[in-house]
């Protein structure tokens, strides 16, 4: 494993790859890597003959009063699970690295940012957006990565590619979670041990729900209500930000279920605001 520190360096050694005729997958993180992120990085290694992994904690996608600052670091132990999962080249910027200058072009991508945590986090997606287009071109013609734990960013990096053609096949993956079903994040860091077995009522509420759905329950309403009610039961949960029931593909709010649905909540538990999901499909 090979680590690297500029764009132009990381550029030479793909284009060499490339020139040999072999492929390229790209997961890119913002550190502090744990079994969630390690798992893509494992896909992208059994699929592909190079794997970039980049660590960039992208001050864009933070506003004024987020946690860009005290975002959890440990770069050493980033490395070692990098090279454990199978990376060939870890791409290690510095902000100035890839902000050289104050950037001026952004990537919007309207609509699908509008909505959940766009709506609490109004410059979010454009600084993912932003970002994730700029890896695109570091990492060129590829595979990449992307949980579907954060399944808005998914959505809008999909939605990106396709309006921008971007030479990438993006490939969601399914959410690595704790063992009480709580998603991994590198925010749980933050959860006391009492609001981690605590937060282990997102999930739970998630699996309920579709339960309910799978049984025949079409109401948006009805479900959105069983959650909030289960999650309520939890005190050191807060009510939920958002609990939205959308179309998979296009995140359109449903009233009926039907077809691909996508169930997304956010709560706050403690410090972090934390983020599931659960698909459910039902004949439409
Ligand atoms: P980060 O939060 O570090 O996540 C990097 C990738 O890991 C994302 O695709 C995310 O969805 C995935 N991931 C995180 N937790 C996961 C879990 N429990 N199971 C499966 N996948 C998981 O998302 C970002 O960074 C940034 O916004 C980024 C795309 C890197 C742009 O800065």
């Amino acid at each position: 494993m090979e680590q690297t520190f500029t764009i132009a360096q990381t550029w030479e050694l793909l284009d060499q790859a490339r020139a040999d005729g072999r492929s390229v997958g790209l997961v890119p993180t913002m550190g502090f890597l744990h079994a969630g992120h390690a798992s893509l990085i494992e896909r992208s290694a059994a699929e592909n003959d190079i794997t970039l992994t980049t660590i960039f904690v992208n001050p864009l996608q933070f506003a004024a009063d987020e946690d860009l600052s005290d975002y959890p670091r440990d770069l050493e132990r980033d490395l070692a699970t990098c090279e454990a999962a199978g990376a060939s080249i870890v791409l290690t910027p510095t902000v100035d690295e890839m902000y050289p200058v104050p950037i001026v072009t952004k990537v919007t991508v309207d609509e699908l940012s509008e909505s959940m945590e766009g709506a609490q986090r109004p410059t979010h997606f454009a600084g993912v957006a932003t970002v994730v287009a700029k890896l695109f071109n570091i990492g060129g013609r590829c595979r990449a990565y992307f949980g579907e734990k954060d399944f808005q960013q998914l959505a809008i990096i999909r939605r990106m590619v396709i309006d921008l053609s971007f030479p990438v096949e993006v490939v969601g993956c399914p959410i690595v979670r704790e063992t009480n079903g709580l998603a991994m994040s590198s925010r749980n860091t933050y959860l006391s041990p009492d609001e981690f077995v605590a937060a282990g009522v997102l999930n739970r509420s998630l699996r309920s729900a579709v339960k309910l759905a799978e049984g025949g329950e079409t109401s948006a309403d009805i479900i959105r209500t069983h959650i909030v009610e289960m999650i309520a039961t939890e005190t050191l949960v807060s009510v939920p930000d958002y609990v939205s029931i959308v179309d998979a593909a296009t995140l359109a709010p449903l009233e009926t279920l039907a077809g691909e649905v996508r169930i997304i909540l956010a709560a706050q538990v403690g410090r972090p605001r934390l983020l599931d999901n659960i698909g459910v499909t039902l004949a439409s």
